[in-house]
């Protein structure tokens, strides 16, 4: 850690949300390669964007042409993936937008340290409007996944051509807990996108 830096005091959550007219908050999904979690999370940007709300999505591949291009898929990578984008999802969320991200994030520690993250911010200020993070697990089994294989990197990985595959040569940890399960392969896009919307209006985070 940097030393000599010192926290300049930003302007309250209240204030950013009250002049945007909209809440902002985090959905994490969460599930394997080729789950369905990219296709839901961007009908569900589309959706939230037709509602006039702000919202951008963070995605596991995209990200890593950029701010992540120097990791790769070693544990330690991915804990790192996991902990920078949970620290742009919180500044997205900080700033009045509704920040979806779509990474596999297959470790419960990481998928922790990013709740983690918006629970210290809401902490730190509990006299403000909340930061909420909410879970998104989409479940899939592994064999649809494996039948999915858009991208053919399951037949590669099963060929031993892309180590530490997750499902296949890595682990991926079910969530426990999470605010919102879709098993995917028993719904449609449309009918995952509905149940969030309907998870967040619950909330009142869609006002
Ligand atoms: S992680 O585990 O959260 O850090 O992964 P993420 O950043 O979401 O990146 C997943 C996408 O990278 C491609 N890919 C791999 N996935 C899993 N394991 C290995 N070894 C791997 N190598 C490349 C793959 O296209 C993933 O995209 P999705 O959309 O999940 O299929």
């Amino acid at each position: 850690m940097a030393t000599n830096i010192t926290w300049h005091p930003s302007l309250s959550r209240s204030e950013r949300n009250t002049y945007r007219k909209q809440r902002g908050f985090t959905i994490w999904f969460t599930g394997l390669s080729a789950s369905g979690k990219s296709t839901i999370a961007t009908a569900l940007e589309q959706h939230l964007l037709h509602l006039g709300l702000a919202a951008y999505r963070l995605d596991g591949d995209n990200v890593r042409f950029g701010l992540n291009k120097d990791l790769g898929f070693s544990e330690k990578d991915r804990n790192e993936n996991i902990r920078r984008i949970a620290e742009v999802a919180k500044l997205f969320a900080d700033s009045a937008t509704i920040a979806i991200t779509s990474f596999i994030s297959p470790y419960r520690v990481d998928r922790a340290i990013a709740r983690d993250l918006h629970a210290a911010a809401n902490a730190a200020h509990p006299e403000d409007e909340p930061l909420p993070f909410i879970e998104v697990f989409v479940d899939i089994p592994l064999e649809i996944a494996e039948q999915r294989d858009p991208k053919g990197l399951y037949k590669k990985a099963r060929e031993g051509k892309i180590p530490e595959f997750t499902g296949i040569s890595a682990p991926y940890e079910e969530p426990e807990n999470a605010e919102i399960t879709i098993k995917s392969a028993e719904k449609s896009v449309e009918e995952a996108v509905q149940e969030i919307v309907e998870y967040l209006d619950s909330k009142g985070l869609l006002k």
